[in-house]
């Protein structure tokens, strides 16, 4: 075994305390990490921003609006950087994130993480927060306190709420005349299961259609600057599109709407919730096949960390230099771990060659 001499140690000790003090200062002027191990995402443009006008003019023009729901800061970046207009934080996060049945036990606080998450990553879009279930049924104060907490906490723009009864239609106007810009949701509402009798569609007979056209003209009345239309046929969302003079974002509704929007995972094909593990929707395009890539990807990991060949050396960057190697070797020695000189060195031999 060679044996190693030890670098001389150059720095003193005062030397050593002042660069202590200026790293330690350095720190705390910024929580920003150095750009050194890990790079992130191309910044965004958020000069572009969405905003209202930005939706009414593409309305007016008769541009398609688009609406992805987003949960975290991933997928933040990802709808900005496709230049999708809006971005939802759903409460389908309770489902498609959190992987409960329905979108019902899904907290205002969890949603809050959701929503902070999505306004780092998301800086283009316009950001709408859902108002979970239960945070806003109970009073016309009760709503709109959740609704200021959405905007405060969670660094949306403007929020979502389902359902046309008369107190949300109240609801509604209390929260736009709070100064937040509302979207209101009709036809298959996942709120409203428990009486709806499960995720089914509306507006499939005489009463049901025109209960979805009232119901939209009623939430613009209120002030909402947009309506979503989920799981209704497409005359009925024809109808009420042609009826109301703010933008419909259809789900499940046919191509007669304003605009569209779907679940994040669903268009991407990750459909590994516990819902849509059952029954995929109908309505729902597969833009990609992700879930298969994420699984095919995960087993080729498992594969080669158990077999041995990752990390290789093309995925073994950090290299130290020969004479700190040697210095590294002879501490070693000296601290009587002569079983990790020999690792350390086979290892040093080994990743060159490999
Ligand atoms: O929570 C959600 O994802 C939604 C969309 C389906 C519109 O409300």
């Amino acid at each position: 075994m060679v044996f190693f001499p030890s670098i001389s140690r150059t720095i003193s000790s005062s030397l050593r305390k002042a660069t202590h003090t200026h790293f330690r200062k350095v720190q705390f002027l910024s929580n920003v990490p150095e750009n050194t191990v890990y790079g992130g995402p191309k910044p965004q443009n958020p000069n572009q921003r969405i905003t209202l006008t930005t939706l009414r003019q593409k309305y007016k023009k008769g541009e398609k609006i688009t609406m992805v729901t987003g949960y975290d800061y991933p997928s933040g970046v990802h709808i900005d950087m496709a230049g999708i207009d809006i971005c939802l934080v759903g409460d389908s996060a309770s489902m498609v994130v959190h992987g409960h049945d329905t979108t019902l036990p899904v907290t205002l606080d969890e949603m809050l993480v959701h929503c902070r998450a999505v306004a780092r990553g998301a800086k283009r879009p316009l950001l709408v927060g859902d108002l979970p279930f239960g945070t806003y049924e109970s009073s016309t104060k009760q709503a709109v306190d959740t609704a200021v907490r959405v905007l405060k906490e969670g660094g949306m723009d403007a929020i979502k709420l389902e359902g046309g009864a008369p107190s949300r239609i109240t609801a509604a106007k209390a929260i736009v005349e709070a100064g937040i810009a509302v979207i209101g949701h009709v036809g298959l509402t996942p709120q409203a299961i428990s009486v709806l009798g499960g995720f089914r569609p509306q507006g499939r007979n005489i009463d049901s259609a025109v209960k979805v056209v009232e119901t939209a003209m009623a939430l613009q009345e209120a002030g909402c600057f947009s309506v979503v239309l989920e799981c209704v046929p497409a005359p009925v969302a024809a109808a009420a599109t042609s009826a109301l003079h703010i933008p419909t974002i259809g789900i499940g509704a046919g191509p007669f709407c304003s605009g569209q929007v779907l679940v994040y995972h669903d268009l991407l094909g990750m459909m590994q919730h516990p819902h849509h593990a059952k029954v995929t929707p109908k309505f729902c395009k597969q833009f990609g096949q992700v879930g298969d890539v994420i699984n095919k990807a995960l087993l080729e990991y498992k594969e080669e960390v158990t077999n041995g060949s990752f990390p290789g050396s093309a995925h073994s960057p950090y290299k130290i230099g020969a004479a700190d190697m040697d210095g590294f070797l002879n501490e070693l020695q000296k601290l009587g771990f002569s079983d990790a000189v020999s690792a350390a060195a086979a290892a040093a031999e080994n990743i060159q060659t490999s």
